[in-house]
């Protein structure tokens, strides 16, 4: 299924692309991003996805654009060495839509979804271990501080012993799923229970978190002056730590917001995309 992409017109806007620039689309997924930028400007695109299945995508835009457009077949925190081998020092915007794309979440196989049954991999790419390696390997407590650390999940201790006590029997998504649901008290509530453990076993499994705090990190060499970063992020974990790394930026006089307060999408995106609903969007300029 086409992914369609979360907050477009809003990026655009903001970055501005310009003939001559060089921009890095940290998560190309289905390219709708990197599209817009290079059909708005003769710009450059160097772009990266950690998720293989996309490669495909990435060809028939090499084929469109040309030397316009460069992918990487690597992670975003990887960004100084790959921008190294496209021998670039100096960028004009970095631009990330974090989450997890249509292709991914509507592939059983990728077992990213509870609500259809497929191994327990919940891999984007290029990671060490899976979900089933990490219910298997860790230690109870350790498991319940991973559910409660990204999933911010109330009932972490309960759901770690279950699923611990329940661990033989566990090998696809919805054998995780109904282990979960088996130990939470039964409420009346539109969303379901085993939502927040998936995306805590989502994040440590990808490294989400370290993977954006790295590439904010090396962000800032990297940058030429008035280059921007935009950030799209779909929770409220990726959302802090961008919300204080502009702020401390800006406090330190290197850089300027752009958006005082996060940008979200409108009554009619959400209506035609429901998806996008939980994205914000934080975007700062480098001084
Ligand atoms: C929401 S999609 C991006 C959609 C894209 N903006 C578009 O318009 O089609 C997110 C993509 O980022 C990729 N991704 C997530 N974390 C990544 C990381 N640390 N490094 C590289 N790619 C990553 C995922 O594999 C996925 O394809």
């Amino acid at each position: 299924m086409q992914h369609v992409p979360v907050l477009l017109r809003e990026v655009v806007q903001i970055l501005q692309p310009r003939d001559n620039a060089i921009y890095f689309d940290g998560t190309f997924g289905g390219g709708g991003y990197s599209k817009a930028f290079l059909d708005k400007a003769t710009c450059k695109v160097i772009a990266t996805d950690r998720d293989d299945h996309i490669i495909p995508i990435a060809n028939t835009y090499k084929q469109e654009y040309g030397e316009r457009f460069s992918f990487s077949h690597a992670k975003f925190s990887d960004i100084a060495q790959v921008l190294a081998h496209h021998e670039i020092s100096k960028i004009d915007g970095i631009v990330l839509d974090l989450g997890i794309s249509n292709f991914q979440i509507t592939s059983a196989e990728r077992g990213f979804s509870f609500q259809k049954t497929g191994p327990l991999s919940m891999q984007m790419g290029l990671c060490e271990e899976s979900a089933l390696d990490v219910i298997r390997n860790y230690k109870e407590k350790d498991l319940a501080d991973i559910i409660y650390q990204y999933g911010e999940e109330h009932y972490s201790r309960r759901i770690a012993k279950n699923i611990k006590k329940h661990i033989d029997s566990i090998c696809t998504t919805t054998d995780l799923a109904n282990v979960i649901h088996d130990c939470m008290p039964c409420r009346n509530n539109r969303i379901d229970s085993a939502t927040k453990t998936f995306q805590a076993l989502r994040i440590f499994v990808n490294g989400e978190l370290s993977e954006l705090e790295t590439l904010l990190e090396a962000s800032i060499s990297v940058l030429n002056r008035a280059g921007k970063i935009i950030i799209v992020s779909f929770h409220s974990l990726e959302d802090r730590i961008v919300k204080v790394f502009f702020r401390n930026l800006a406090r330190s006089g290197k850089a300027e917001l752009i958006t005082k307060k996060p940008i979200t999408p409108s009554e009619d995106e959400i209506k035609y995309n429901p998806k996008s609903r939980s994205a914000k969007l934080r975007a700062i300029s480098m001084l």
